[in-house]
């Protein structure tokens, strides 16, 4: 009898794990387009906030579960100033260990076994797995290049759907949603009765008009929350911090999991949150100028050597249609085999990301130029 519990078995196998160990058996300097997390370091201000923030014993001790209500104060301010939108601190806000977590909480505290719920695919895997865990049924959505990566709407219609989760600006496709697309799937949530999950973690990682919140739309608040991360918009992956806003009642099922699963945020790091978020403007555009020149540099790049492939308006990934009648994983394999560059296949966020590869602005901008070189020579 093998330890792992039922439900573990039905989480499809990490596709990466596979292209993990043959980016470890190519000889000589692979460049890695494949990984999706921020390779910058945190601005120094923000480091500098965390190292006083740290010398307060106060915040040594249990963090509370919601986070400090100085941090959930400044998330509203942040929204109101962003986006426009009142929350209320004290039950519309909740700080997070990383976005990650809040997400997999919430779908636990929403749908269980038999429940239906609304996945996109191609999608960042945690939407669908955490489903899967919770024993709900996954209603897949596609997001197809014809409907600019949006999903197709009169397919929620008489589903009897739960929960739906969304997330633009998108991982992998980089699509945005524009503010009408949330108006008609905030109708269509409350005639039919399901909540809205809109993971808006790359909200900050824009090149164009910065990308609006589903929470902009009026009523919205009645069924929908949106998830934010510190670690794209800061580059403070490592330090675990986000936050979830929106519906008091989702938030409050979220946090009846996490109360039985883990704690609040650590304080100090809250408190540099705080630092950060008051100060979003200066860091947010240093971080956008460097992901701008990165993405200008390889698109301008691909199109040279003959990609058909448009500039993304936001995110820091660069999604590309492959021009050979491969499937996405033989192509990943002979990129890396021919040039040493590695990128993410299309197939390993869903089915519908078979036929285009996804390559992460992670890479800095002189070694998108080696890359290009690379690609030029393997043509
Ligand atoms: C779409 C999406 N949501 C959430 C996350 C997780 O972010 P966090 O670091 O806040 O947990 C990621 C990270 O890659 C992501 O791409």
């Amino acid at each position: 009898m093998d330890c792992f519990a039922q439900r573990l078995k039905k989480i499809p196998p990490y596709l990466f794990a596979e292209l993990d160990e043959l980016k470890q058996k190519t000889k000589g300097e692979v460049i890695d387009f494949g990984e999706g997390g921020p390779d910058s370091a945190t601005p120094k201000p923000i480091v500098q906030a965390m190292i006083k923030a740290l010398q307060n014993s106060e915040y040594h001790r249990y963090p509370t579960y919601q986070g400090m209500i100085a941090a959930r104060v400044a998330v509203a301010d942040w929204y109101q100033g962003r986006f426009g939108v009142k929350l209320d601190p004290a039950k519309e806000v909740c700080m997070l260990i990383g976005s990650k977590e809040g997400v997999g909480h919430l779908i636990w505290g929403v749908v269980g076994y038999g429940d239906k719920i609304g996945i996109p695919d191609p999608s960042y895997p945690i939407y669908r797995n955490q489903a899967l865990l919770s024993g709900a049924v996954p209603s897949i959505l596609p997001l197809l290049e014809t409907n600019d990566y949006l999903p197709d709407l009169s397919r929620l219609r008489n589903q009897k759907i739960k929960l739906i989760c969304i997330n633009y600006p998108n991982n992998p496709t980089a699509a945005v949603a524009p503010l009408s697309f949330y108006k008609e799937l905030v109708a269509l949530a409350q005639r039919e009765g399901f909540y809205v999950l809109n993971d808006n973690v790359y909200s900050e990682i824009y090149f164009d008009s910065p990308p609006p919140s589903i929470l902009q739309v009026n009523g919205a608040k009645e069924c929908c929350v949106e998830f934010h991360s510190l670690s794209k918009t800061f580059n403070m992956a490592g330090w675990r911090i986000g936050f979830v806003v929106g519906n008091k009642n989702l938030i409050t099922a979220m946090l009846k999991i996490k109360q039985n699963t883990d704690s609040g945020p650590f304080s100090a790091i809250q408190e540099t949150a705080i630092f950060a978020l008051r100060k979003t403007g200066s860091f947010a555009k240093s971080i956008r100028t460097l992901y701008r020149r990165r993405r200008d540099t390889l698109v301008t790049g691909l199109q040279r050597t003959g990609w058909n492939i448009k500039k993304p308006a936001a995110t820091f990934f660069v999604w590309a249609k492959i021009k050979d009648k491969i499937d996405s994983i033989t192509f990943t394999r002979q990129l890396l085999a021919k040039t040493k560059i590695m990128v993410a296949p299309g197939i390993g966020f869903g089915k519908y990301g078979e036929g285009f590869i996804r390559f992460a602005l992670v890479v800095p901008e002189s070694k998108i130029k080696q890359a290009i070189m690379r690609l030029n020579r393997w043509h």
